[in-house]
């Protein structure tokens, strides 16, 4: 697994009023999705491309285009939502699956409650997003899921992040070809699974429930 942690002023600044906690829901969204349009920079460094041959106005050259197979973009409801526009904004002819998971605030466990994805993702690179990895429960069993449908390249992207995760999802996807982009490696989870400092639970953050 290549992981890869955030180091730029912008994105610390950021990060620092998202976890605010005196921030709002309508800032909070926004700065969610400006956050993850500077990860996805990052994160789709390699993406695919092919070449395509063009017109200037003074000659002609050659660029790339990100062609097919297009890539997959899979938020994790409900937080991932959040991060869906400021990916597609790099990335606007991706195509986007979704796939529904909740943690049991008492096991930690994740419970898979929607899917909606291509059946064959084997030669689709696949983008997951999700804001907060805190045990890696959620994000692992995503992963699991991609390469069961036949994916062999999938990028996380995450705000934050803490130690836990990212021991566990490394232990778990072994040598395949995994790559993790985070905001923040945050210090560890507290005794409830919250990462900490962290800034909460981002999906009543995102939308307000309380
Ligand atoms: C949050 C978060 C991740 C998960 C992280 O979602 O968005 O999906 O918890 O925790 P883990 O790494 O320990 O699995 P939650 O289950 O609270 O659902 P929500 O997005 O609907 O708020
Ligand atoms: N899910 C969240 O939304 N926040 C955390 O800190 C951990 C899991």
């Amino acid at each position: 697994m290549r992981l890869h942690v955030a180091d730029h002023p912008l994105i610390t600044h950021k990060l620092t009023v998202l976890r605010d906690e005196r921030t709002p829901s309508p800032v909070f969204r926004q700065l969610t999705e400006e956050l993850v349009t500077l990860l996805a920079y990052e994160a789709t460094r390699s993406v695919h491309v092919s070449p395509v041959e063009i017109r200037t106005p003074v000659t002609t050259t050659t660029g790339v285009r990100i062609g097919e197979p297009r890539p997959l973009v899979v938020p994790i409801l409900r937080a991932g939502l959040g991060m869906l526009e400021g990916m597609v904004k790099l990335l606007p002819t991706a195509e986007v699956g979704f796939l529904g998971m909740a943690r049991n605030e008492v096991t930690l466990e994740p419970t898979t409650y929607a899917e909606r994805l291509p059946e064959d993702l084997s030669d689709r690179q696949c983008f997951v997003l999700d804001p907060m990895l805190a045990t890696g429960g959620s994000l692992g069993a995503a992963i699991e899921f991609l390469f069961a449908r036949g994916a062999q390249d999938v990028t996380a992207i995450c705000i934050l992040g803490a130690p836990e995760g990212v021991a566990a999802i490394e232990k778990q996807v072994g040598d395949r070809e995994v790559h993790l982009v985070l905001g923040a490696l945050d210090e560890r989870l507290n005794e409830k699974g919250y990462i900490v400092p962290g800034l909460g639970d981002a999906g009543d953050r995102l939308y307000g429930t309380v």
